[in-house]
């Protein structure tokens, strides 16, 4: 009986900590997606991709895309960038795979996958994220 009382306070302690150190950071509205430093672009015509982050901040869980993210980080949320540099298309923990892998947390895998459920999310590579340069 004690040890379940313990438990219950340190669980308590625990959400306190998250929520204080959720006031800690601020929620960006919109990013630049910005290519790592030595990162080689894959082709040409690639361009930076503007992403409405508070659009989707608001609409999906902060750990449906920052998947590292857990109460041991307590709220840190490291951006993609500092992890994923490698470019090599292949490479699961690579730039490319961040934002193009088949499944979540990638863009386009959670567009594609949304779509079949009726979305409207975008998903075409020049008309919705690397728009040609004016
Ligand atoms: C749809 C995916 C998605 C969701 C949902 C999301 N984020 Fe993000 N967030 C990103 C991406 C992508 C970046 C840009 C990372 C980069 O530039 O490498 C980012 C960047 C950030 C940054 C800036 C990191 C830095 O150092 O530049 C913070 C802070 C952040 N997010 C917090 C949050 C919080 C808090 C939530 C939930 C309320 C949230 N995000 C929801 C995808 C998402
Ligand atoms: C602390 C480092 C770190 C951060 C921050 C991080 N990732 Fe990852 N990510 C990884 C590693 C390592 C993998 C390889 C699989 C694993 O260990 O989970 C991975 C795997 C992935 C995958 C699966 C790729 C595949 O094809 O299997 C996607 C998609 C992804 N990350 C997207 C993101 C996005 C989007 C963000 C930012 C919102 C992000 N990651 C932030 C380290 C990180
Ligand atoms: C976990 C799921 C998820 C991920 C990951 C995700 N999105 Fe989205 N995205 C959505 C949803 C949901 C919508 C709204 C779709 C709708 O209106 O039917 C959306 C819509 C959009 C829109 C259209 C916004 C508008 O004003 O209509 C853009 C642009 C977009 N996403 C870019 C991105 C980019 C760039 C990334 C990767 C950095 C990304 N998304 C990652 C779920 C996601």
């Amino acid at each position: 009986m004690f040890r379940k009382i313990l438990l219950f306070a340190s669980a308590a302690a625990m959400a306190a900590i998250t929520v204080t150190a959720a006031l800690a950071y601020e929620v960006p509205d919109q990013i630049v997606l910005t290519r790592p430093k030595g990162n080689q672009a894959l082709n040409t015509w690639i361009t930076p991709v503007k992403f409405p982050h508070g659009f989707h901040a608001i609409r999906r869980a902060c750990r449906d895309c920052h998947h590292k993210e857990s109460d041991k980080t307590l709220g840190q949320f490291v951006a993609c960038r500092q992890c994923h540099t490698d470019d090599d298309p292949n490479e699961a923990s690579g730039f490319y795979r961040a934002w193009h892998s088949p499944g979540p947390p990638s863009c386009l895998g959670c567009h594609t996958r949304m779509r079949t459920e009726g979305g409207k999310n975008p998903v075409g590579c020049t008309t919705a994220c690397h728009r040609p340069k004016k």
